[in-house]
């Protein structure tokens, strides 16, 4: 069975709902990030379920934090639901292996995305003026082709029901601070290529991702939010990778596929039929054994 809401009854104030994600406070210094079976594809929710999606997601992020801690300082405290305070443990079946405890900071308003490989939006700019967010580029490159180096492609963090907007690094300056902006450049740069070139060995292409960033009382900057997952970056196939051309996306193309074959992108309230999920939750778990190496056993 899939969960798509979660319900604490009370015992913790519920402070946001993402798409994918429920999110509660448990006192001043810590949230507890609840990843449901949601699935959104085209901006829309799907009215049902991927059975486990969540845990897979929040496996995932539990993963790379781990990979990532000796770049960067990150939010991650655990995942372990006896740590939660007690009137909550009696949800256990909703939060067990989806549910993790984290630092709460205060949020620098900048999506720190980096790009390998030249695809999407980034396409779309570079095909009508030549640059990436208004970065220069080497000229004659094609779709789906690796950058010379990665970049750093900022953009704005926009307001519920608001789009994010592409910007240059500089204008990102001007949101966060000169110290902050050069900093995060940094830091999301050394990640992706940490994560970017592990990945790699494990026959998965991270063409790009998205970074968010707190700041601790002491002005130090910690990787927070969820990191490398299949809903903050794309992943690709390196065994099926082809220049000149977009990719399959590694978790939703099936979906995507389906609901474009059928008229139904866009739209609101669409039920996906049970192939299509089980499909879906194929690949989120192909995903997460790729990656880790380790066997989905929950
Ligand atoms: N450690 C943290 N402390 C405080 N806020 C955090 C922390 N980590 C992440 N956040 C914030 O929590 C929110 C998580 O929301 P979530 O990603 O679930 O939904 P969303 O960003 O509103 O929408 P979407 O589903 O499109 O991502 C984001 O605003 C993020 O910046
Ligand atoms: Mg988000």
């Amino acid at each position: 069975m899939a969960l798509t809401t979660t319900n604490l009854e009370g015992t913790l104030p519920l402070i946001a709902k993402g798409k994918v994600r429920d999110i509660y406070t448990v006192d001043d210094s810590t949230l507890l990030f609840v990843a449901t079976d949601r699935i959104s594809a085209y901006d829309v929710i799907m009215k049902n379920g991927i059975p486990e999606k969540g845990k897979l997601l929040t496996q995932i992020s539990k993963f790379w934090f781990s990979i990532l801690a000796d770049v960067c300082p990150n939010h991650f405290i655990t995942c372990d639901v006896s740590s939660l305070p007690e009137p909550v443990q009696k949800y256990k079946d909703q939060l067990e292996g989806r549910s993790m405890l984290v630092r709460k900071f205060k949020i620098l308003p900048i999506e720190a995305i980096v790009r390998g490989y030249l695809t999407g939006s980034a396409w779309k700019e570079y095909k009508s003026k030549g640059t990436v967010h208004g970065i220069k580029v080497r000229e004659g490159m094609r779709e789906s082709e690796a950058f010379d180096t990665p970049i750093y492609t900022p953009s704005t963090k926009a307001e519920l029901g608001e789009h994010d907007e592409n910007i240059h690094p500089d204008e990102a300056v001007k949101i966060i601070g000169e110290e902050n902006a050069k900093k995060i450049a940094e830091l999301a740069v050394k990640l992706y290529v940490k994560a970017k070139d592990y990945a790699a060995g494990r026959g998965i292409i991270i063409a790009d991702t998205k970074f968010e960033f707190g700041v601790d009382e002491s002005g130090n900057i910690v990787l927070v939010d969820e990191v490398l997952t299949p809903d903050s970056s794309r992943f690709w196939r390196a065994d099926t990778y082809a220049l000149g051309q977009g990719q399959d996306s590694y978790d939703k193309q099936f979906l995507r596929n389906w609901l474009t074959s059928n008229d139904l992108a866009y739209k609101d309230g669409v039920e996906m039929p049970a192939e299509i999920a089980e499909k879906t939750r194929e690949k989120y778990i192909e995903a997460y054994e790729q990656l880790t190496g380790s066997k989905w056993a929950n």
